[in-house]
């Protein structure tokens, strides 16, 4: 019986998963790349997305909201604008704002261990902009 009824259950839960892919069960992606954000982008970006992290308060130049993007790209979100302004191949509004260039600083915080040197392994950054596009409102 107990055999019968964790099969109903674990059933239940691959149909649940399926009707709800995208809202309320997260992909692996996504989640894989909050955990990125939460590490290398969350200090000045907030922890949303939203802005106004922690480490925001000291900077002159205010990190804009990540979660409005999309809104602010008529529509579509800007993956490959932020791909390239993250990897410090788009010049910035402002030459000395504090945003870092993460092809030169690599994920430093997602790998604690010889990460300086600009490491930034593909799937963790498209991990990243998944999430990225996610939290788009
Ligand atoms: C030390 C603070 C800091 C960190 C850490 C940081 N940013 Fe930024 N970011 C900024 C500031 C300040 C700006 C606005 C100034 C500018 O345009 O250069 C900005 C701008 C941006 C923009 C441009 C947004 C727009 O609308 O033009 C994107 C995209 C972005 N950051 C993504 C990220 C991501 C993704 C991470 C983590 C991998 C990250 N940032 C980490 C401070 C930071």
């Amino acid at each position: 019986m107990q055999l019968r009824l964790a099969a109903i259950a674990s059933l239940s839960c691959a149909l649940l998963s399926a009707c709800t892919e995208g809202s309320i069960a997260e992909p692996d992606n996504v989640r894989e790349g909050q955990r990125v954000y939460a590490k290398e982008c969350a200090a000045c970006h907030g922890a949303s997305g939203e802005g106004a992290g922690p480490a925001s308060l000291g900077l002159d130049v205010i990190p804009p909201d990540l979660t409005g993007l999309k809104q602010r790209n008529d529509g579509y979100f800007p993956r490959e604008f932020v791909r390239r302004f993250v990897m410090g191949r788009l010049e910035k509004d402002d030459p000395t704002s504090p945003m870092p260039d993460f092809s030169s600083v690599g994920l430093r915080h997602v790998y604690p261990d010889g990460g300086a040197d600009g490491e930034v392994l593909e799937t963790d950054f498209a991990n990243l902009l998944d999430y990225l596009e996610a939290i788009q409102e």
